[in-house]
């Protein structure tokens, strides 16, 4: 490539950016649900225990591989692979490309709904609405799914043309701060309806017979792999970023916390609300987009809460957003060598005609939601391990990941990596398939 790489500018801003990507739609849209399905609490503790030993482990690694060779996934395995005389490591590296580009699709469109609420939101009229189970349906219809899909995209486009640091550092330096303000005014909010309680006590009242369950134990690796961002994709790309005097133990470990927060934060304000107006907490998908919206209705001050809630979590999804497209515009820079504006507008318009059938088909969208997120993703976070922690030498590994580190990760981080990180993803894809996970 002509020009050098571009950079994050500061430590803070590449953080901001990482837990940017890792909070998003998998914390406030799919995690209170989940929560919900597996038990309430009980399923804190596989996830807490996968997101600390696993997710923390694994985003090390992506970080690592992506700073070390200043390039993406297909640039990045090559460069490691080679070194051993293999040279399929571009090939190999071109899959959590595509699977990203996948979740490109499907993300956009989910983000083209929260685009549309928030403009809705503005209108007084939104809130007496009298069903919101139809508003959301018509969502697929016709013309306007396909309009608030460009809209999404060209926000999108818009900032990751300007670049590493103008566009998505500048960006999340707004977005994150104002996201988690909007989290904590709303968890007073809920708490403080009449009723709140029985939420509380829903969510602390574990289900402990879930634990015995491996699907409990599969869906937790599946949702903490995709709540920190972790495919062997986007963070490889934002550690590609990086200069050597990053803290990446130290990052790694405040974009899991961050990221946790935010998903028990989301909770806190999901499930409390939801009780206190006696809807069913375990409505899945619409909890969102059909059942806060009926909370607000009937909440004082709605009109207000459902703005701020709504932008709050449209910062969400655009930050991951960002994150994921990026992953795709950096793989088509490298392979075509051409410019950032015009990689931009390359994958989104074709993100926008592939994203139609899904934005226009609820079932199409569940279904490649499912496979890609719960099935696909988690191989290309095992590639990643597997070319970072067993084809390169560990010793380097560890040593790359110390680099500018006031927390450096000692010996026994080696076989975790090695032989923890790798044997349990790949048991927990095998468990998903066995159990039809989805
Ligand atoms: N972590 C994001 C979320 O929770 C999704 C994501 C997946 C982002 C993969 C980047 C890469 O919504």
């Amino acid at each position: 490539m002509a020009q050098g790489r571009e950079h994050f500018n500061t430590q803070i801003g590449f953080i901001l950016a990482c837990v940017g990507s890792a909070v998003g739609l998998g914390n406030l849209w799919m995690f209170p649900w989940r929560l919900g399905q597996y038990g309430g609490a009980a399923f804190l503790i596989p996830y807490l225990l996968f997101v600390y030993l696993i997710g923390v482990t694994g985003l090390m690694g992506e970080y690592g591989l992506g700073r070390m060779t200043g390039k993406g996934p297909m640039g990045a395995f090559d460069q490691v692979l080679r070194k051993k005389g293999m040279l399929f490591g571009r090939t190999m590296g071109s899959y959590p490309v595509i699977i990203t580009f996948l979740i490109t699709i499907f993300y956009s469109v989910v983000t083209a709904w929260v685009v549309r609420y928030v403009w809705e939101s503005f209108f007084p009229s939104f809130l007496e609405k009298q069903d919101f189970g139809a508003h959301f349906n018509s969502l697929f219809e016709g013309g306007p799914a396909i309009l608030w899909l460009g809209v999404c995209l060209l926000i999108v486009a818009l900032i990751l043309g300007r670049g590493v640091s103008k566009g998505i550092e500048g960006i999340n330096r707004i977005m994150m701060p104002a996201l988690f303000g909007v989290l904590l005014i709303m968890i007073i909010r809920s708490a403080t309806l009449e009723g709140a309680g029985e939420g509380f006590r829903y969510l602390l009242s574990p289900d402990w017979s879930q634990l015995t369950k491996p699907i409990t134990w599969a869906m937790a690796l599946g949702q903490a792999f995709f709540s920190v961002s972790l495919m062997g994709a986007a963070m490889v790309v934002y550690g590609s970023y990086l200069s050597k005097d990053t803290d990446i133990p130290y990052s790694s470990f405040i974009t899991a916390s961050f990221d946790t927060m935010a998903a028990l934060a989301a909770s806190l304000v999901i499930i409390p609300a939801v009780f206190a107006f006696g809807i069913d907490p375990a409505a899945g998908p619409p909890l969102v987009f059909v059942t806060m919206p009926e909370v607000f209705k009937s909440m004082t001050g709605g009109y207000f809460f459902s703005i701020i809630f709504f932008v709050g979590v449209l910062f969400a999804a655009i930050s991951s957003l960002m994150s994921i497209m990026e992953v795709v515009v950096d793989g088509f820079m490298d392979q075509f060598n051409t410019s950032r504006k015009l990689s931009v507008g390359v994958i989104a318009g074709i993100a926008f005609v592939l994203g139609i059938p899904l934005a226009l088909d609820i079932d199409n969208l569940t279904i490649i939601i499912d496979f890609v997120s719960i099935y696909l993703m988690p191989i290309g976070a095992v590639l990643a391990g597997l070319v970072f922690f067993v084809i390169n030498p560990i010793k380097e590994t560890r040593d790359e990941i110390n680099v500018g580190s006031n927390n450096p990760v000692g010996r026994w981080w080696e076989p975790i990596a090695r032989y923890v990180f790798i044997g349990v993803s790949i048991l927990v894809v095998i468990l998903q398939m066995l159990y039809q996970v989805g």
